[in-house]
């Protein structure tokens, strides 16, 4: 008896949407299609891309992601009210492959709190929006926000509708991590059990993270009949994050005896894609994070070492080149030349071509004049410096820098923007990076308050580059920079404009309290 198809689960990849909007995690549109292009190599089958009634921003990638990324399904989230679903149809609509995600709250709590609504209303409202959406694109996706806190009866009821309504997936929400594994499972059996035209849609689920749970939920909704995964690269996502794509992805390949699933995921992009998301948000995982960390596959007991070199499967369930970690990193030299500056750029999930394959090849040179060996952490952070820095915004033209542990600091800095060179010379503070950081604020007219700051290096030895990483907050929102050199007080006010200048574009997360457009 030959053994059954292992069954597909599809990936859906909500980086760019529920991931973008925890604190610290604003990327720009040039990041954003960066991450696009990055989630179709890896292989995921439907790109969240954003929410595009919450700003123009949001709006604007949704739609230039929509026109220009092929090889996914490009969806867009929207409220359930015409004003949401329209908007998100004004910014999908390009895509060849397109869904709409409607969603909304289904939860005593919500229902009471915040939508004061009862259930007729509830279902009502999720019937119209379906339909609303249903009117623009075949591919509909429903969430009731919540699910896994509410009464599995109404859940029941509120499933039936959206799909008689249209909706051909149907996402089980646990907003607020709040489900555990059993209790999870059962949600699922039920809706696979009860809900009469269950077999018109495809169950989805979403898990948060609040109880470090979002991963087993997850596999414990797979192995109740769901067949799809909403997750994010590295986990992030609001608060503890969502279920992480990497860690839920080689469970199942890792476990397939057990699961019995499939994915379209190419399991060696999983590092280089959490790379190129480390380096674009600045959000570094942690060394012991399964998988994509650092240390996921260093055994550092002795006991392990001799078993691992008599038999690798002693202590080994992955092999690290199956997930994309590589022998060595050690790349290019000053003799490299430019195509293989774009072949390991390449491989690093980045794709460079035309004028900014020029200006990082330019500073690629520069580098290995300073460095003899150039790893591919420098290659990328050279990539990010170059994306970073756009027409409008203030470069670092040259800065002095004096300090002393008995007497007052100073700095000279000047700035460029747009052909323009402002500089600015200023006395006190408390040591070389805070006056370089007021002259700064003094030159852009932006000033912030710096919630975190470090330096490390990005890669090894004396002639390593420095990595300084800055939150700040300006208007009650939160940025993050981030700049790369071989001198650090460089890279630390490197990553300071870095920070003014997306502090100056607007459109960061709050720094504190609920977003607006999620009530
Ligand atoms: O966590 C959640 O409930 C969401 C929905 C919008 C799907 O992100
Ligand atoms: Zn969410």
């Amino acid at each position: 008896m030959t053994a059954p198809e292992p069954r597909p689960i599809v990936i859906f990849d909500t980086t760019l949407r529920d991931g973008e909007q925890s604190p610290g995690c604003s990327m720009n549109l040039e990041e954003k299609l960066e991450v696009a292009q990055a989630l179709v190599d890896l292989g995921v089958d439907v790109i969240e891309a954003g929410f595009p009634i919450a700003s123009p921003g949001d709006f604007e990638a949704v739609r230039e992601i929509a026109h220009t990324v092929r090889g996914a399904t490009i969806c867009g989230l929207a409220r359930c009210n015409e004003k949401d679903i329209d908007r998100a149809w004004e910014a999908l609509k390009g895509a060849p492959d397109a869904r709409i995600h409607v969603f909304l709250a289904t939860s005593a709590i919500h229902r009471e709190f915040k939508l004061r609504m009862g259930k007729e209303e509830i279902i009502q409202r999720a019937i119209d929006g379906v339909k609303r959406a249903k009117g623009y694109c075949d591919n509909i996706e429903f969430s009731p926000e919540d699910a896994a806190r509410t009464e599995i009866d109404f859940l029941c009821h509120v499933v039936e509708a959206a799909i008689a309504a249209g909706a051909t997936t149907v996402n089980i929400p646990d907003t607020v991590g709040y489900a555990t594994p059993a209790h999870f499972a059962n949600v699922i059996k039920n809706l696979n059990n009860r809900v009469p035209n269950i077999d018109r849609a495809v169950i989805s689920v979403h898990c948060h993270n609040d109880l470090g749970l979002a991963v087993a939920n997850s596999l414990a909704a797979v192995e109740n009949g769901a067949g799809q995964i909403e997750c994010t690269v590295n986990g992030i996502g609001e608060r503890a994050g969502n279920c992480s794509l990497e860690e839920v992805v080689m469970a199942m390949r890792t476990r397939s005896d057990f699961y019995h699933t499939t994915t379209g995921i190419r399991t060696t992009r999983l590092v280089p894609t959490s790379r190129l998301l480390s380096n674009i948000t600045g959000l570094q995982v942690q060394r012991n994070k399964a998988i994509v960390g650092r240390n996921a596959f260093a055994h550092e007991a002795g006991i392990h070492q001799d078993g691992m070199l008599k038999e690798r499967t002693t202590y080994e369930i992955m092999r690290p080149e199956d997930v994309g970690f590589t022998q060595t990193d050690l790349v290019l030299g000053k003799h490299s030349g430019r195509a293989a500056l774009a072949d390991r750029a390449k491989a690093l999930g980045y794709h460079l071509t035309g004028d900014h394959l020029h200006e990082v090849f330019e500073e690629f040179k520069k580098l290995a004049d300073k460095k003899k060996e150039v790893y591919d952490a420098d290659i990328a952070a050279l990539i990010e410096k170059q994306m970073n820095v756009a027409e409008d915004q203030w470069k670092l033209g040259t800065y002095e820098v004096h300090a002393a542990s008995n007497g007052e600091p100073s700095a000279l800095v000047k700035l460029q923007r747009a052909g323009e060179e402002v500089s600015k010379s200023i006395k006190g503070g408390d040591g070389p990076l805070d006056v370089l950081f007021r002259a700064i604020e003094e030159v852009t007219g932006i000033s912030v308050v710096v919630r975190d700051f470090r330096v490390h290096s990005v890669t090894r030895g004396q002639d390593a580059q420095g990595e300084s990483t800055i939150e700040v907050e300006h208007e009650g929102r939160v940025y993050r920079g981030r700049g790369v050199s071989t001198d650090t007080v460089e890279a630390a006010t490197l990553a300071f404009i870095n920070a003014v200048n997306r502090a100056a574009a607007g459109g960061g997360q709050p720094a504190s309290g609920p977003r607006p457009d999620m009530v």
